[in-house]
C-alpha cells in the first residue's frame, strides 16, 4: 500500500497515524501511515529519505510548516498564502506542497460548530505562523469584519497590510478587542501550547460568542474554561486537526472521508 508519515519534531503524540487509519478503515482504502522524527536541523533531509525511499504523502507539524513549503518544488495558492505548508505530496518523485490547516478550521467552526462566518465579526488573536495560515480562508468566508489581534502591535499590523486585498481585515492589540462585538475568537497565539493560557478582558466576549483555541486537549483547557466562565460557547481545536486530516485525505486519495466517528473517537481518548 502506498506510505504516508507526519513529519514533526517532536512528533511521538501526534495524533494523525490514528486519525488516517480509521479513515482508511471508514473509506476501504489501503494505505501505511507512521509518524517520522526529523532532527531540527534537517527536515530536507529526513523528507527526501522518506520520498526518495517511495512514500507518497507527507503531513508537516510543529516547526516544520515554513520548511516544507521551500522543500517542495510547487504549492497550492493557499499553501503560498499561508506562508507554510501541512501536507506534501510525491507524484513521480516531484514534490508538491499544500495547506490544510484553514480548511480544517473554516469546516470545524462551520460543519461541527454551526458558526456562519459570512457576516460574522471575528477576531484573530495572534499574528505568528499560526494566525498567518488562517487569514485568508477566513477573509474567504466574507465576515463583516476580521480583526487581527496582536501583543505586538506592529506584527499585526504587518498582516492586515499584507491580506488587505481580500477583504476587512484590521490590526489591533489584545486590549483593542475588548469591546464585546466579536461573534467568533480565535486564539492562534502560542500561549496554550507554552502553558501560558491567555487572559481575556471580560468585555471581549459577547455572551454567547464562540471562543475558539486553535489548540486541543489539556493545553487549550484553561482558555476554553475561561471563555466559558465569561459566558460564551468555548471549543478546542480538535475539530479543526481532525477537519485539515480529512481534507488531506481528500488531496491524497479523491474522497473526503466522514468525521464525526473519528472526532468522537479522538475526544475519547484516555
Ligand atoms: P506560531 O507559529 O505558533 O504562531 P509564533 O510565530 O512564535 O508561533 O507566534 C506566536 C504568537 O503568540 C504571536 O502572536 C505572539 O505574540 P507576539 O507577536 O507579541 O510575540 C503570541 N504570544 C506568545 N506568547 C504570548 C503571551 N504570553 N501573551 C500574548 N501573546 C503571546
Amino acid at each position: 500500500p502506498p506510505r504516508f508519515v507526519v513529519i514533526g519534531n517532536p512528533v511521538g503524540h501526534s495524533l494523525s497515524p490514528a486519525i488516517h487509519a480509521q479513515f482508511a478503515m471508514e473509506t476501504g482504502t489501503a494505505l501505511e501511515y507512521a509518524t517520522l522524527l526529523a532532527p531540527m536541523e534537517d527536515f530536507a533531509g529526513s523528507a527526501s529519505a522518506f520520498f526518495e525511499g517511495g512514500g507518497r504523502g507527507a503531513n508537516v507539524t510543529l516547526p516544520f510548516k515554513i520548511e516544507a513549503l521551500r522543500f517542495a518544488a510547487s504549492a497550492t495558492d493557499r499553501a503560498r498564502l499561508a506562508g507554510a505548508a501541512n501536507v506534501l505530496t510525491s507524484t513521480g518523485g516531484r514534490i508538491a506542497a499544500d495547506n490544510t490547516d484553514g480548511a480544517g478550521l473554516i469546516a470545524d467552526l462551520t460543519r461541527n460548530l454551526g458558526v456562519s462566518l459570512a457576516g460574522a465579526r471575528i477576531a484573530l488573536l495572534g499574528a505568528g505562523g499560526a494566525a498567518r495560515g488562517v487569514i485568508a480562508p477566513l477573509l474567504e468566508s466574507r465576515p463583516a469584519a476580521l480583526v487581527i489581534a496582536n501583543r505586538t502591535l506592529d506584527r499585526a499590523e504587518a498582516l492586515a497590510k499584507e491580506f488587505a486585498s481580500l477583504g476587512p481585515i484590521e490590526a489591533r492589540t489584545l486590549a483593542g478587542v475588548a469591546d464585546g462585538s466579536f461573534d467568533v475568537l480565535i486564539n492562534a497565539t502560542s500561549t496554550s501550547t507554552k502553558g501560558t493560557p491567555l487572559a481575556l478582558a471580560p468585555g471581549c466576549l459577547a455572551r454567547g460568542a464562540l471562543a475558539y483555541d486553535m489548540a486541543y486537549g489539556p493545553a487549550a483547557k484553561p482558555f476554553v474554561e475561561h471563555a466559558r466562565a465569561l459566558g460564551a460557547r468555548g471549543s478546542d481545536g480538535l475539530g479543526m486537526l481532525v477537519e485539515q486530516a480529512a481534507e488531506a485525505f481528500l488531496v491524497w486519495h479523491g474522497t473526503r472521508p466522514a468525521t464525526a466517528a473519528v472526532l468522537a473517537t479522538m475526544r475519547a481518548r484516555p
